[in-house]
């Protein structure tokens, strides 16, 4: 439990004053308990948990006004460049980067799980061909309870880790076959000799009549880096999606199914395919000014600017944008969409609206485009990033888990009609 700090909020409601515990943390600010408000009749109102901790958490800590995130203490720069997502993936999980044993041993258990029982293959079948693949993990992640019951008895730590390397183990074969099968080829099987990135580009990319095919060492490492990127990101909206479907003891993989659900919205992981969809429409450079403008009205939004936490810059922006650099030069890639996300990045970067408001490039300002340079399709973006949330997810699951936790129950400020009776 985090400290008590010996300092008291004092609240006063029509003259009774109520001493609120103020705690703190290793890092960041100082939370008010308000439980003892209830005392008082009252509740709290914070509508978007603008200022509420739900929780209290380990794994990820995030300045947002001066762009730090970091994962278990290590920063996300040092975390992208110097190590590997599957290393990353222990961090969040264990609370300690893996020694040479540790990550051998890791990778091979993550490797062993990839498949996923051959009676799931047939159950996609049931979503139409143009469903778009989130509606298919939504479904077919949800539906692993279905198929992995026998190892969730919940109070049962072996078992809860256990869940939690089949999620990671499987999801990057699940996300290839949504796409696989929106585009009617046959589902390729992993192949458990190359590594995570490596073999999910294979799954997306590999066809049973290209026997020669190769992944591209740049895309691959691009990809890993990206998983990095996205791999956790503190209490955002699906993680606190996957927190309270977890409070209520529900099977993990339903909880990591409402995670999904939760990510695919535009304003959070659904904004790397919103940024394409935008510059597609934009079209050229002609038409960014009008398009600002739009902006300005609020009309529309400039997608993959603004987050709810960085006010000053994202640091995962940072990395993707060099990332993005790197792989646009490496590839050979001369994209005209890549001048128009400069133009419009500028723009907004040196425009009053942006700089009042403290909106900055966010991190699927960079990944979209980068996406893209290594040929994964715009409809597949949020699934990559729902691939990569899987295990901050399942890190804060399994955290929840392993303590203490009342089931998850906010309260509201009620608007509606009074109690009146039927008059008949
Ligand atoms: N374009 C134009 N104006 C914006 C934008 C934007 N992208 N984002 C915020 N604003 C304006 C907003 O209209 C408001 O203006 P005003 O003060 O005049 O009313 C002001 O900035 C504050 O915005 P807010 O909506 O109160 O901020 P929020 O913290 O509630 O929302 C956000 C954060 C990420 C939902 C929002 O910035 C947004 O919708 N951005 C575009 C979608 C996007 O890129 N999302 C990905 C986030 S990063 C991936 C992840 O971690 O999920």
């Amino acid at each position: 439990m985090s400290d008590l700090t010996g300092k008291k909020a004092i609240l006063e409601i029509d003259g009774t004053k109520y001493e609120l515990p103020i705690y703190s943390g290793t890092m960041g600010p100082d939370v008010i308990d308000v439980k003892d408000i209830l005392k008082s009749g009252h509740f709290t109102f914070d509508p978007g948990f603008m200022a509420t901790a739900s929780c209290e958490s380990k794994i990820t800590f995030i300045d947002g006004n001066k762009g730090v995130l970091l994962h278990r203490g290590y920063p996300i720069d040092q975390l992208a460049t110097k190590t590997d997502y599957l290393e990353t993936c222990y961090l969040l999980l264990n609370g300690e980067l893996p020694n040479e044993q540790q990550k051998t041993e890791f990778t091979d258990v993550v490797r062993k799980h990839t498949m996923v029982h051959d009676q799931m293959s047939r159950f996609f079948n049931g979503f139409r061909r143009d469903a778009h693949p989130m509606a298919i993990m939504v479904g077919v992640v949800g539906a692993l309870s279905a198929f992995y019951h026998n190892n969730l008895d919940m109070e049962d730590v072996d078992h809860r880790e256990f869940t939690a390397l089949r999620l990671i183990a499987k999801i990057p074969t699940i996300a290839a076959w949504s796409y696989k099968y929106t585009i009617g080829q046959p589902f390729i099987y992993p192949r458990n000799d190359l590594d995570y990135a490596e073999n999910f580009l294979h799954m997306m990319f590999a066809t049973p009549a290209d026997r020669d095919y190769k992944v591209n060492p740049i895309c691959a490492k691009a990809m890993d880096r990206i998983f990095t990127l996205h791999a956790d990101h503190e209490q955002n909206a699906s993680t606190s999606t996957v927190r309270l479907a977890g409070s209520t003891g529900a099977n993990p993989y339903a909880c990591i199914a409402a995670g999904i659900a939760a990510l695919w919205g535009p304003a959070h992981g659904g904004a790397n395919e919103a940024v394409l969809k935008m510059l597609d429409e934009i079209g050229s450079v002609d038409n960014v000014a009008s398009f600002m403008e739009k902006v300005k009205t609020k009309e529309v939004k400039l997608m993959g600017f603004g987050h709810r936490v960085y006010k000053n810059f994202d640091p995962r922006a940072k990395v993707m944008k060099e990332t993005c650099d790197e792989v646009l030069e490496a590839l050979g890639i001369n994209d005209p969409q890549l001048e128009l996300a400069m133009e419009l990045e500028r723009i907004a970067l040196s425009d009053e609206y942006f700089i009042e408001r403290n909106l900055y490039p966010n991190v699927d300002f960079y990944s979209g485009i980068i996406l893209k340079a290594i040929g994964i399709p715009t409809e597949m973006f949020t699934v990559i990033f729902a691939l990569a949330r899987t295990v901050g997810w399942i890190s804060h699951w399994l955290e929840m888990q392993s303590a203490p936790h009342k089931i998850g129950r906010p309260r509201q400020l009620y608007t509606g009609e009074q109690q009146r009776n039927i008059e008949r």
